[in-house]
C-alpha cells in the first residue's frame, strides 16, 4: 500500500470526524497518516478527544498536540478510525499485524461506529491469506498452542502457528502478552473460529473483527470507494 493511498484513505476518513467527538484512534501506518491529518485539523480549531489504541499511537498523538483521554475517563466513544490487514465483503476484518489488536478491539467495541481505512490490496473474498494474530497469555504457552492446534484440527484446517518474534525474543504487546500468528490461508467460517478460539483460556483475544466495522474506505488509484454495512 503506497503512502499516497494511505493518505487518501485517511483524508476521506476525516470527513466522518465532527467537532466535539470522542474518537478512537487506531494503530498502524495508515492510522498514523490519519493521526497526522487529524493533528492539522486540530491545529485549525477542531475540538475532539482521542483515545489511542496503542502506546505507539498515543506517543504520536501527544507529539502532534491531539488531546487524549483513556477509556476509563471516556468509556463511550462516537467513532473509531483504524486500518486493517484484510477486509472481506461482509466487512469482517483481520487486524493485529501491528500487534495492537486487543486494545483496538476494546476501543472499537466502545465506539458507536468504526471507519476502516485500507487500499484495494487489502480487500479479499475470504479472510485468511494474512496470518491471523492470536494474542495469548505467556503463562501456559505450550498448552495454549496445543489447544489452538486442537481447534484448527477439529476444523480440519492445516494451520502452521508461529510465535511472533520467535521463542527466544518474543514480541510483547502493550498488554504484556504474546502473539501467535496462525497461517490459515482461508478462513471459511470466521464466526465459529472466533468462538472456538475465545473458549481457550490462554487466548486473550484474536484479530478477527466481525460485525464491528460500519464503513470501509477503500483507496485506489482510481479514487476512493466507500463500503457501508
Ligand atoms: C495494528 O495492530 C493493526 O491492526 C493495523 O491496524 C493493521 O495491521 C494495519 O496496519 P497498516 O495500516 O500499517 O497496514
Amino acid at each position: 500500500m503506497s503512502r499516497e493511498l494511505k493518505i487518501e484513505a485517511a483524508r476521506a476518513a476525516l470527513e466522518y470526524v465532527k467537532d466535539g467527538m470522542k474518537l478512537g484512534i487506531g494503530t498502524g501506518s495508515t492510522a498514523e497518516e490519519f493521526i497526522r491529518l487529524l493533528a492539522e485539523r486540530v491545529k485549525g480549531g477542531l475540538d475532539i478527544i482521542g483515545v489511542p489504541t496503542s502506546e505507539r499511537s498515543r506517543e504520536l498523538c501527544e507529539e502532534l498536540g491531539i488531546k487524549l483521554a483513556t477509556l476509563e475517563e471516556q468509556p463511550e466513544l462516537d467513532l473509531t478510525i483504524d486500518g486493517a490487514d484484510e477486509v472481506d465483503g461482509e466487512l469482517s476484518l483481520i487486524k493485529g499485524g501491528g500487534g495492537a489488536l486487543l486494545r483496538e478491539k476494546i476501543v472499537a467495541a466502545a465506539s458507536k461506529s468504526m471507519v476502516v481505512i485500507v487500499d484495494r490490496s487489502k480487500m479479499v473474498e475470504t479472510l485468511g491469506a494474512f496470518d491471523l494474530p492470536i494474542e495469548v497469555n505467556e503463562f501456559g504457552l505450550a498448552a495454549t498452542i496445543k489447544a489452538i492446534e486442537n481447534v484448527t484440527g477439529a476444523m480440519e484446517i492445516d494451520c502452521p502457528l508461529s510465535i511472533r518474534g520467535g521463542k527466544n525474543d518474543p514480541f510483547y504487546t502493550d498488554g504484556g502478552h504474546l502473539i501467535i500468528d496462525a497461517k490459515f490461508g482461508r478462513i471459511l467460517d470466521a464466526r465459529t473460529l472466533s468462538r472456538m478460539l475465545l473458549e481457550i483460556p490462554g487466548v486473550v483475544q484474536h484479530g478477527l473483527f466481525i460485525d464491528m466495522a460500519s464503513v470501509i474506505v477503500v483507496a485506489s488509484k482510481d479514487g476512493n470507494e466507500v463500503i457501508t454495512n
